[in-house]
Formats: structure tokens, C-alpha cells, sequence
């Protein structure tokens, strides 16, 4: 399955998901000096750079993204730390066939950047990670896939979002394998 990987970060799951194998078609970014970026130009995988500065609107920039994705066939569109919200426009043609990875146990912490900080601040006894497919409403269209993850005593935001990175690294590779299937099914079913 051809994927396309957005991505704005550091890049472990994109790393992750090279090293497993999956056939990552096109890496997209808006933030051409994040780790996720140098690490597809080291690999020589195709890199999209997407740059709000170069664009007249998060409408135009989306636009550009979906374009260049298309023209990549890609199968299914998997955020593994991408920062901005997507556009309607964007994920109109790819409706079912993009995921993204939320470092908590959705439905809480949606929304948020921090969802890491918010859980210790929060009190929970356990957080962890969700894949869910991506709908115009953010971290809330449906989930696919969760592993929760205990808060230790003396757990600060880096050890904690260490280990949530962990169970992201198992996750998200089940999760496309999952979509694989889905998406085989509905091929079939269509004859
Ligand atoms: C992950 O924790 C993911 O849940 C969140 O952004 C982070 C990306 O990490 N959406 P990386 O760039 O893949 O290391």
C-alpha cells in the first residue's frame, strides 16, 4: 500500500515506519528543517515541502499537499506528527484514507498540542496513544486503534511521552495493516 507520511517533528514514527518496511511513496512537510524532513532527504524518499510562507492560505497550501499527493497515487495518508489542522479541501478526496497518531487516550485530550503535559497535570493513572481516522472535526473522527500507557510516580513529560513513543511505534504500523485490509475489503466489495 502506497502511503504518504505528514509529518512536522522530530520524525520517530516516520523513521519507524521505513524500518518496517512500508512503502512510504512521499513525505509531506511544512517545516522543511524538522528531523522528519532530514531524515527523508538521507533516505532519498520523495519530500514535499510545504512552507505556510510560500502560500497565500492554509486553504492554498492544503491544496498544494493534496496535489502532490495525488500525483503520487498514494493510498493512504497517515499523520505521524503533522501540526496543522487539515482543510476541508484536503481531506475531501482522501475521506476514510487518513489517519493520524494522538499521544493520549481520545477522547480526552483532543485538541491539544500538550496531551502529554495535560496528562500528568491531569491526575490520570493512564494515558497512551490512538489512531483514528481524520474528519474535518479535529481528533475526533473514529478510532481505529488505542494502547494505553501507565503514569509512573515521578513520570515527567519527556519520560513520559518516551514511553507513549514506544507503544506509537506499535500502534500505528497495526493500525495501517488494519486500513490495508479495510481498504482490500472495499475493493472487493466494489468488484
Ligand atoms: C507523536 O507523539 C504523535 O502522537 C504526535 O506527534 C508526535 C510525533 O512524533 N501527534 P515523531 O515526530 O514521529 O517522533
Amino acid at each position: 500500500m502506497r502511503l504518504g507520511v505528514l509529518a512536522s517533528g522530530r520524525g520517530s514514527n516516520l523513521r519507524n515506519l521505513v524500518a518496517r518496511g512500508f512503502e512510504v511513496v512521499g513525505v509531506v512537510t511544512n517545516r522543511p528543517s524538522c528531523g522528519a524532513a532530514e531524515f527523508a532527504r538521507e533516505e532519498g524518499l520523495a519530500l514535499g515541502e510545504f512552507a505556510q510562507k510560500d502560500h497565500p492560505s492554509h486553504e492554498a497550501r492544503d491544496g498544494a499537499m493534496r496535489d502532490w499527493l495525488i500525483a503520487r497515487q498514494v493510498d493512504l495518508v497517515v499523520n505521524a506528527g503533522y501540526d496543522r489542522i487539515l482543510t476541508a479541501g484536503f481531506i475531501a478526496p482522501f475521506a476514510g484514507r487518513i489517519i493520524n497518531i494522538h499521544p493520549s487516550l481520545l477522547p480526552a485530550f483532543a485538541g491539544s498540542m500538550h496531551a502529554v503535559e495535560q496528562a500528568l497535570a491531569s491526575g490520570v493513572a493512564v494515558t497512551g496513544c490512538t489512531v483514528h481516522l481524520v474528519t474535518e472535526e479535529v481528533d475526533a473522527g473514529p478510532i481505529l486503534l488505542q494502547e494505553p500507557v501507565p503514569i509512573l510516580p515521578g513520570d515527567d513529560r519527556a519520560s513520559l511521552h518516551e514511553r507513549i513513543q514506544v507503544a506509537e511505534h506499535r500502534l500505528l504500523p497495526q493500525a495501517i495493516q488494519l486500513m490495508s485490509e479495510r481498504l482490500a475489503q472495499t475493493r472487493t466489495a466494489l468488484g
